[in-house]
């Protein structure tokens, strides 16, 4: 690792923090903000609020002359390599981040970085919206020859040390192959491997994980205030659920794809819902699971009818793949929609036969659809018959080559990648 000269821009939690622990890998660090009592504070050894094992970090490398700390950009970024954006991005009542922090420190970095004839790195470390980097933070670098670098930072409060020193994740993000390379290089001695991704997927990574978190938490506390309102022990349930490693605590149904159905998720969804209605439970985020789902059917068929009145081959009908369950499949809820706008429909599925489906399987798809019989073709009669084809389900390797080679344009439902209008995809990505 070559030991890197930053200059870190907001010395708050997440800037603070960074600029000792950056400093203790051996970089030599500045920390600067305008708030002089900060500085004051860094400069003797100290942290500016209470985060259990900075004040060590800080005294130890304010002494060994790694790290120190100021209030003039000019000075800051005169030796630097690296301007590192640590500002705060607080709400505004909109919702939306106020960027006023961020465009002042951008501005302060592009004015010393006129004339500049070393190379600056601008890293984004603060938490803003995808697109943040591309249309506002470099427009107001042009004419200098910086290279933005997005680079969300992940450490809780509390444990913002440990966190940094043992990263479940280092994300980097840009255009600039070199620029990208060195911030990537300056956590090197942690040992961790940093993703390294577009500029815009780097900020929305910061916000999907903050969003995941916030939705774990939510889910646990329903499923907590439920099961205490049904006399069960929501602290064992849910531990005992991120006991499965396959399932629960796992990458498992964490892509986007297409939308859920099947015998079990939906009804059982109904039933929870039902039940916190009865014991006046409120499970906002549990109820909103369903809506959630039709919304994305929704959007799924709007990728279809763009379109426009072709013919249309849909491949697969079961809820999933390898199955002939059609119970509350969403195939069946893209069909009705489809058939309501009047679109010509041919369906195949490997593993459905309508004389080979029995009971409430049978019962469900007649009832959703009284004439799919008549709308079910053999795959050779769908290829040649389409002018459009539909994926609604996993191909395997065998379907998928057939798909590709009869090269017709295809809506992949299941990639997880909406297509737009008069935009073809191609299913590699169902592969
Ligand atoms: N706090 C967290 O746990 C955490 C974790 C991950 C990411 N983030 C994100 O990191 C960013 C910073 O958060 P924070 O909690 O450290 O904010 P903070 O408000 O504690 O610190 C921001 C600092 O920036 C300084 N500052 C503002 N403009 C400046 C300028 N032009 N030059 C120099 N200094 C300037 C302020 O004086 C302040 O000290 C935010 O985008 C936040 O969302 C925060």
């Amino acid at each position: 690792m070559t030991p890197q000269r930053i200059a870190v821009f907001g010395t708050g939690y997440v800037g603070c923090v960074s600029a000792a622990c950056l400093a203790n890998l051996g970089h030599t660090v500045v920390g600067l903000d305008r708030d002089l009592s900060k500085v004051a504070v860094i400069r003797a050894g100290k942290a500016p609020f209470y985060e259990p094992g900075l004040d060590d970090l800080l005294a130890a490398n304010v002494a060994a002359g790694r790290l120190t700390a100021s209030s003039d950009p000019a000075e800051a970024l005169a030796d630097a390599e690296i301007a590192l954006i640590c500002v705060g991005t607080p709400s505004l009542r909109c919702g939306d981040p106020d960027l006023t922090q961020l465009r002042r420190a951008v501005a302060e970095i592009a004015s010393c970085a006129a004339g500049r004839s070393r190379p600056l790195i601008v890293v984004v470390r603060s938490t803003v919206a995808p697109g943040t980097c591309e249309e506002i933070v470099s427009p107001i670098l042009a004419g200098t020859s910086c290279a933005v670098v997005s680079n969300p930072e992940f450490l809780r409060e509390g444990i913002a040390v440990k966190d940094f020193m043992d990263p479940g994740l280092i994300v980097v993000g840009g255009r600039d192959p070199e620029a990208v390379r060195t911030v990537a290089g300056i956590y090197h001695k942690l040992g961790v491997p940093p993703r390294l991704v577009a500029l815009r997927t780097a900020e929305m990574i910061k916000y999907a994980c903050n969003a995941f978190h916030a939705v774990k938490i939510a889910f646990a506390n329903e499923i907590g205030a439920l099961s205490d309102s049904m006399h069960v022990d929501g602290v064992e349930v849910m531990a005992t659920l991120c006991q499965d490693s396959k399932l629960n605590s796992s990458a498992a149904y964490l892509r986007p794809g297409f939308a859920f159905g099947g015998s079990c998720l939906p009804k059982d969804l109904r039933a929870l819902s039902s039940r916190a209605r009865q014991t006046n439970v409120e499970v906002p985020l549990l109820t909103s699971a369903l809506s959630s789902n039709a919304e994305h059917l929704k959007r799924s068929t709007e990728a279809v009818l763009e379109w426009g009145d072709i013919r249309i081959g849909i491949v697969g009908l079961a809820f999933k793949e390898d199955t002939d369950d059609v119970r509350e499949s969403p195939v069946l809820g893209l069909l009705e929609a489809l058939i309501g706008k009047g679109r010509r429909i041919r369906v195949f599925d490997p593993h459905v036969e309508l004389g080979n489906i029995h009971g409430a399987n049978r019962a469900f798809a007649l009832q959703t659809i009284p004439h799919i019989g008549r709308l079910m073709r053999s795959l050779d009669d769908l290829l040649t018959w389409s002018e459009l084809l539909v994926i609604a389900q996993k191909p395997d390797g065998a379907l998928l080559e057939r798909i590709q080679s009869c090269r017709l344009p295809v809506v992949d439902l299941v990639s997880g990648k909406l297509p737009r209008s008069g935009f073809s995809v191609i299913v590699s990505a169902a592969a």
